[in-house]
Order: C-alpha cells, then sequence, then structure tokens
C-alpha cells in the first residue's frame, strides 16, 4: 500500500473519532444537490459527509472539468452506510476486513438490521437505492451503484480512485 494512502486512512482515523471534529463543507456540496439528492446528503453522518466534500473537492483538483453529475455521485458515493448508525470503533474494525462479495437481494431479505460488514460489502448499491428511491438522478445513482467496481465506466473509476486518497 502506497504510504499517502496509509496517512490519508491514519488521518481519517483521527477524525472518525467524534462528529464533532468533522468539518463537512456542506454549504459547498448544496451548491451542487439538487434537492431529492441534498435530502439524502443531509442525512448522512458528519464524518461521512466530511469525507464526501474531500472526495468532490480533490476530484476536481484533478479533474476540472468534471461534469455535475460525477460531483454529485461523489457527494453521495459513501451515502448507504446511513442504514447503520455510525460507530468509528466499527468502522475501523470493518475497514480492515477484506471486502466480501455478498448478494444484495439474499442480504436484503434478512429480518435484522445489517452488520457493519454486510454495509461495508453493499453500501454502494445500497446507497443507489436511497438515490432511486428518493427521487435522485439515474446516472448518479449508477455511479454510485459502480464506485467500488468500476470496470469500463470511467466515472465511477475516478471517485474509486480519489477515494483511496480521502
Ligand atoms: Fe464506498
Ligand atoms: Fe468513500
Amino acid at each position: 500500500m502506497q504510504f499517502r494512502v496509509l496517512l490519508a486512512r491514519a488521518n481519517r482515523l483521527f477524525r472518525a473519532m467524534r462528529q464533532e471534529f468533522a468539518k463537512p463543507d456542506d454549504a459547498w456540496a448544496a451548491a451542487y444537490l439538487p434537492e431529492p439528492e441534498l435530502r439524502i446528503y443531509t442525512s448522512m453522518d458528519a464524518r461521512d459527509r466530511e469525507h464526501a466534500t474531500r472526495v468532490a473537492k480533490r476530484l476536481l483538483q484533478l479533474k476540472p472539468d468534471s461534469s455535475q453529475i460525477l460531483i454529485r455521485a461523489a457527494l453521495l458515493h459513501d451515502c448507504g452506510k446511513q442504514v447503520r448508525p455510525y460507530r468509528w470503533t466499527e468502522r475501523v474494525w470493518a475497514g480492515l476486513q477484506p471486502i466480501r462479495h455478498l448478494d444484495f437481494e439474499t442480504t436484503m431479505q434478512k429480518k435484522q438490521p445489517l452488520t457493519a460488514l454486510e454495509v461495508r460489502a453493499l453500501h454502494p448499491q445500497l446507497g443507489a437505492m436511497l438515490i432511486r428511491s428518493g427521487g435522485g438522478e439515474a446516472r448518479v445513482a449508477e455511479i454510485v451503484d459502480r464506485h467500488h467496481h468500476p470496470l469500463d465506466d470511467a466515472d465511477a473509476a475516478w471517485i474509486h480512485a480519489v477515494d483511496e486518497l480521502e
């Protein structure tokens, strides 16, 4: 793993400990997000909002011609994590596990709330579902859906790459 990726993770760990440490630039995000998507963004934990705005701003630095859709997807890429309350110890623990492949439909049919590992594995699909059902843009949902496994989706590949830095 690259040194700067490790450094970014250590920095993120420190800021993850308390919601009050987070300083999301919500006004900046609100200028990009239409109302249905802003509602989803606003319901995210402040620490996830801070990460999201950092990813979106870094994306704009590295790719100044980023489309509005791509910036909106960057701001919402981890919105699926809000299905479970933010517990920083759990986030750190889950973050150290390899991402397992889980079948979305099968996992969603379970009665009990999703575990931390399930949310880690499925938050791209969960986020896409929240965006679609909340009245957000279909292409924003699609990019969010693919942000861990972009394959040939260039927009999703940008978010995947910048996500590693923030
Ligand atoms: Fe993610
Ligand atoms: Fe992320």
